[in-house]
């Protein structure tokens, strides 16, 4: 084997190697063997349920495991209904997060309002769309009150928590509800992708956590193309 491509042979392996150690998954591409096991298998028989879930969920969607995205039926912060299907013909940028996460959600939110920005007029056909994972807190009144200081076309969408969960798994996303034990309210532990959904209503791809608006736009550009 000439030496080049032993070494991006060995570059592939130690990418492998990496992944594996932070639970990517990347593994299932390689041969498997007789005591093979997943980073999720291995995640769910080291680690408490939630967080082999939390595993199964992030390998599906980094993998492209089965379909992501499906419908949804929910109320807005006007508390009117919003389905997918009213959305067809643009392109939909999707979050999951809660109006009390102290600082992941706000910054991916500003990330989605600052991209849309930057893409001046051709921003318009893009609809930036917020689900909250924490229906219980996250009321009518209190998601008004929290996306206008986002975006001024940013939908905020709420439901009953199963409805709610519906529409989390079927993205793939991850969240649990977390109390610390001392009397302080709770935290909801979740994945903070950022979703690409088509013209069609289906999904494109997804951004992870802290992508700068820059580069979003960059990515989505292409996609507002006629
Ligand atoms: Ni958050």
């Amino acid at each position: 084997m000439p030496d080049d491509r032993r070494k991006g042979r060995n570059q592939i392996a130690a990418f492998v190697i990496q992944a594996a150690a932070v639970g990517f998954g990347v593994v299932s591409a390689v041969p498997a063997e007789a005591d093979f096991k997943s980073p999720a298998a291995l995640a769910a028989e080291a680690a408490p349920e939630g967080a082999a879930k939390a595993a199964e969920l992030m390998d599906a969607l980094m993998w492209n495991r089965g379909p992501i995205g499906g419908p949804f039926d929910l109320i807005d912060q006007h508390g009117r209904h919003r389905t997918d299907a009213e959305f067809r013909g643009k392109l939909l940028v999707l979050y999951f997060g809660y109006t009390y996460c102290p600082d992941v959600c706000p910054t991916d939110l500003k990330a989605i309002s600052s991209a849309i920005d930057l893409l001046g007029p051709a921003g318009e056909d893009v609809q930036p769309v917020f689900i909250t994972v924490d229906p219980q807190r996250d009321t009518v009144a209190r998601l008004r009150g929290y996306v206008s200081s986002f975006h001024p076309r940013l939908i905020a969408l709420t439901g009953s928590a199963a409805q709610v969960r519906q529409v989390a798994l079927a993205y793939k996303v991850y969240y649990a509800n977390v109390t610390s034990g001392n009397g302080e309210p709770y935290a909801v532990d979740h994945t903070g992708f950022v979703y690409l959904v088509g013209r069609d209503g289906k999904y494109l791809g997804f951004f992870p956590p802290g992508t700068p608006p820059g580069r979003m736009v960059e990515i989505i550009r292409p996609h507002l193309a006629p």
